[in-house]
């Protein structure tokens, strides 16, 4: 199969990858109607075609939290990652060096953040779950302060779970049942992979927080630890834990981020977590010019849910974000070709981006603007 665009590679990665874990991925809480409208109000907003600029030499260099990058574009955090493909959150760190853009890993990842560290070498960064075991999340800021990470990344937006169905119906969990053991059978490659390599943990969590040194008492940690009194002033307390800016991920509303550029937060993800969480949120990119507005000047803004195409990166550029977070559209790649895939997919999707920015007159990512798309109004 010639892989052309990201769509390719979901088909490819659904066929490779075993159902529980595609069925993990590939969903959103509820009735999904945000995981669906993420993807669906992209292609609403419409992008002006321009003629007449001289587009031979394209620059698609960004700046994102203070970085250098190739692209406008970061691996967003994924949990379990290393089961889509094993070995991949160390696949998706190096295709990310290779090709200069952050990766940044999960809390809940297989691989541990020393073990990232030591296979890539190059400042990643890490994304921090605000559990209720506080000693364990001072442990992993600094753990990750350790092990070089440039910026940690703390998500807001899953103080609760929201339920995907299917990971329920699936009865989702690192040691299959029966009927998974039988739908791993249909995927060798996948098969092969997972019994010829390590043994498939949490590195961050097994043996670092309380009471969790098998899988069992990971299971039982990982449904319990969720936090619901997570607040602002938590927030106060991992910056001073961190010694430096954090980055807040999960912002969906114009208060929230005005009480977080209020507290001098330098950066924040606009997301809804691919609407894996509120279910009836909105699109991040219908949200993102009303945050733009509110905060723009602050605050430095960066926007995943629902980003598949260079198309969708020049329209987060065109309402304020300075670049995008790609979540699913990683897992599949991953899952479909382990890292070759990563790196195909950063390359259609850079040249997905210079021919939008071409076609619509652009050869800076900084002279894109909010007059540059606008909202279709219907037939
Ligand atoms: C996620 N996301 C996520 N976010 C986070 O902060 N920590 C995590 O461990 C995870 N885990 C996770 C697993 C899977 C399978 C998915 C699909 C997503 C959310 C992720 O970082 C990002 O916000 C969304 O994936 C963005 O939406 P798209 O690009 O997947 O549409």
């Amino acid at each position: 199969m010639t892989i052309t665009c990201t769509e390719d590679f979901r088909r490819l990665y659904k066929a490779r990858v075993p159902k529980m874990f595609h069925d993990y991925a590939e969903s959103g809480s509820y009735t999904e109607s945000t995981f669906r409208c993420n993807e669906s109000d992209f292609t609403r907003l419409n992008i002006r075609q321009r003629v007449g600029v001289d587009i031979s030499e394209i620059d698609t260099r960004a700046q994102m939290a203070g970085e250098d990058a190739a692209l406008p574009v970061a691996f967003a955090p994924v949990g379990m990652l290393g089961i889509q493909n094993i070995g991949g959150e160390i696949k998706v760190a190096q295709a990310a060096k290779q090709k200069g853009v952050p990766f940044i890993l999960s809390t809940m990842s297989v691989a541990s953040v020393e073990q990232v560290a030591k296979a890539t070498g190059a400042p990643f960064w890490f994304q921090l779950y605000v559990v209720k075991d506080r000693d364990f999340v001072r442990d992993m800021i600094h753990r990750a302060k350790a092990s070089g990470c440039s910026q940690l990344v703390v998500t807001m937006d899953l103080a609760m779970l929201g339920q995907r169905h299917k990971d329920v119906k699936n009865k989702l969990s690192i040691r299959p049942t029966l009927k998974n053991l039988i739908n791993i059978a249909t995927k060798p490659r996948w098969a092969y992979d997972f019994v010829s390599g390590p043994a498939v943990s949490f590195g961050n969590v097994v043996g670092h927080a309380k009471g969790v040194d098998d899988l069992a008492s990971l299971l039982t940690w990982a449904a319990e630890m969720v936090d619901p009194a997570l607040d602002w002033d938590d927030i106060a307390w991992i910056r001073k834990e961190w010694g430096g800016p954090v980055i807040l991920k999960g912002i969906m509303d114009v208060e929230d981020a005005r009480i977080a550029a209020d507290m001098g937060i330098e950066t924040i993800v606009v997301s809804n977590h691919g609407g894996r969480q509120l279910d009836g949120a909105g699109s991040t990119i219908s949200w993102l010019p009303k945050i733009a507005d509110a905060v723009g000047d602050r605050v430095e803004l960066l926007l995943d849910s629902g980003v598949r195409t260079g198309m969708d990166i020049f329209r987060a550029r065109g309402l304020g974000a300075s670049g995008v977070l790609l979540g699913r559209a990683m897992v599949y790649a991953l899952g479909a070709q382990g890292k070759p895939g990563v790196d195909r997919l950063l390359t259609l999707l850079e040249k997905e981006l210079r021919t939008t920015m071409g076609l619509a007159g652009k050869t800076r990512l900084g002279d894109i603007g909010r007059g540059d798309v606008y909202w279709s109004e219907g037939p």
